[in-house]
């Protein structure tokens, strides 16, 4: 249920700060995206990273998504949550051989390659396996996605990726790596995308670099175009959840491929952002000689994104009426750190401690980040 329409007085009744996650609008996102993917024979898989809290990995892997990971952690709970390995893709740039040898042993669909010299200890990892480890090349595109510079990875000074100026030796390394077998080509060019335009740069490049390699005699199976579907957090109640049509649209529009070329893409915030909120209580609230603060007993390390990259995320007061007074307030947590803050000079009814304040959109890269500076708590939850 929206967290709006849940009974202050019960939800005054929790120990604060806690997650809440809408269930039936992660459902219903679930549901949509796949529908609309499924409609153009496109491949879902999740980015474990947005968000691994148990429930929502169930409810996901219930609805037939794959899985994408980047630590042999994240492939490791896949597994126990239910994905199938045939399912799983294992990205980043820093693989250790521990977790390599992990997702070996698992035999998951494929790992996304992000440099010549991982490609080398793959193979020889897989060799030693006698096993054969497949490959999707991460191509770094050199599309801006026009995004916060902390979440854009396809530009060239990005680390993701293998540059364009190495692709001629990757090809060349790939046909002498025995126990490795290319299945396709891997793109990611940011996160919090929301220009259709980004994505149409995409497939351009995506079209160059497969022929390229299909010029080379390589067949290319699996076109992975990555994740990045942003999401309104200006608007959460009036967007609950982002054009899925429109933005698979540019795909089917844009992208060219062969009747046996599979398309795949993982997304996780656009599947799990607005099914959270963090809700927390007023502490204190002080006026300062410029500001009145309203002090919460959540902060950044519950919800890092506005102190690491001046996220906006919506706040509210819950259970107020519209007739309420309205003050300023620079809503700020109880860290140790000027950083931890999240809005200022948000208008919000007149608040008092014991207050609920909701900040909304925060079911991707929020409890995930969280850590236990200053010795906090660990973060409670609430479903429903
Ligand atoms: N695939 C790859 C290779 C990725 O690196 C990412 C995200 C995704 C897929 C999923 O992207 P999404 O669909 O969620 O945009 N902590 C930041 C976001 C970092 C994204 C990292 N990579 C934030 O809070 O905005």
């Amino acid at each position: 249920m929206n967290i709006h329409q849940l009974d202050i007085n019960h939800l005054k009744s929790l120990e604060t700060p806690f997650y809440h996650y809408d269930m039936e609008l992660l459902a219903n996102t679930l549901d949509a995206a796949k529908k609309a993917a499924d409609k153009r024979g496109f491949h879902l898989h999740y980015a474990l990273k947005a968000n691994f809290n148990d429930r929502i990995l169930e409810l996901i892997q219930s609805k037939g998504y794959g899985a994408d990971c980047v630590s042999g952690n994240e492939v490791q709970k896949s597994i126990d949550m239910g994905f199938p390995a045939s399912q799983i893709t294992f990205a980043g740039v820093g693989k250790s051989d521990k977790e390599i040898i992990l997702a070996l042993e698992q035999q998951i669909f494929a790992f996304n390659v992000e440099s010549i010299q991982e490609l080398l200890i793959i193979d020889e990892l897989a060799g030693k396996l006698g096993v054969k480890a497949n490959i999707s090349l991460r191509i770094n595109p050199n599309v801006d996605a026009h995004t916060h510079h902390y979440i854009t990875t396809g530009l060239d000074e990005n680390k993701f990726g293998v540059p364009n100026s190495e692709l001629e030796k990757a090809a060349s390394v790939l046909r002498s790596c025995e126990h490795v077998n290319l299945l396709g080509l891997h793109f990611h060019v940011g996160s919090q995308i929301t220009d259709m335009n980004v994505f149409k740069s995409l497939c351009v490049k995506v079209n160059e670099w497969k022929n390229w390699f299909e010029e080379r005699g390589t067949t290319i199976k699996v076109l992975n175009v990555g994740g990045g579907l942003g999401v309104d957090y200006q608007q959460p109640d009036e967007n609950p959840m982002p054009d899925f049509e429109a933005y698979f649209d540019v795909f089917d529009k844009f992208l060219e491929r062969n009747p046996n070329q599979e398309v795949h893409f993982e997304l996780g915030r656009a599947l799990v952002a607005q099914s959270g909120t963090l809700v927390s209580q007023v502490l204190y609230t002080k006026s300062g000689i410029k500001k009145n603060f309203l002090i919460l007993d959540a902060g950044m390390t519950e919800l890092m994104r506005p102190a690491l990259y001046q996220a906006y995320h919506k706040i509210e007061k819950l259970g107020s009426s519209n007739q309420e007074e309205l003050l300023n307030y620079d809503v700020v947590g109880p860290i140790c750190e000027s950083s931890d803050c999240f809005g200022k000079e948000v208008t919000l009814p007149i608040s008092e401690r014991g207050d609920l304040i909701a900040i909304r959109t925060a079911g991707a890269y929020g409890e995930v980040m969280a850590s236990r500076y200053n010795l906090r708590d660990e973060i409670r939850y609430v479903y429903g």
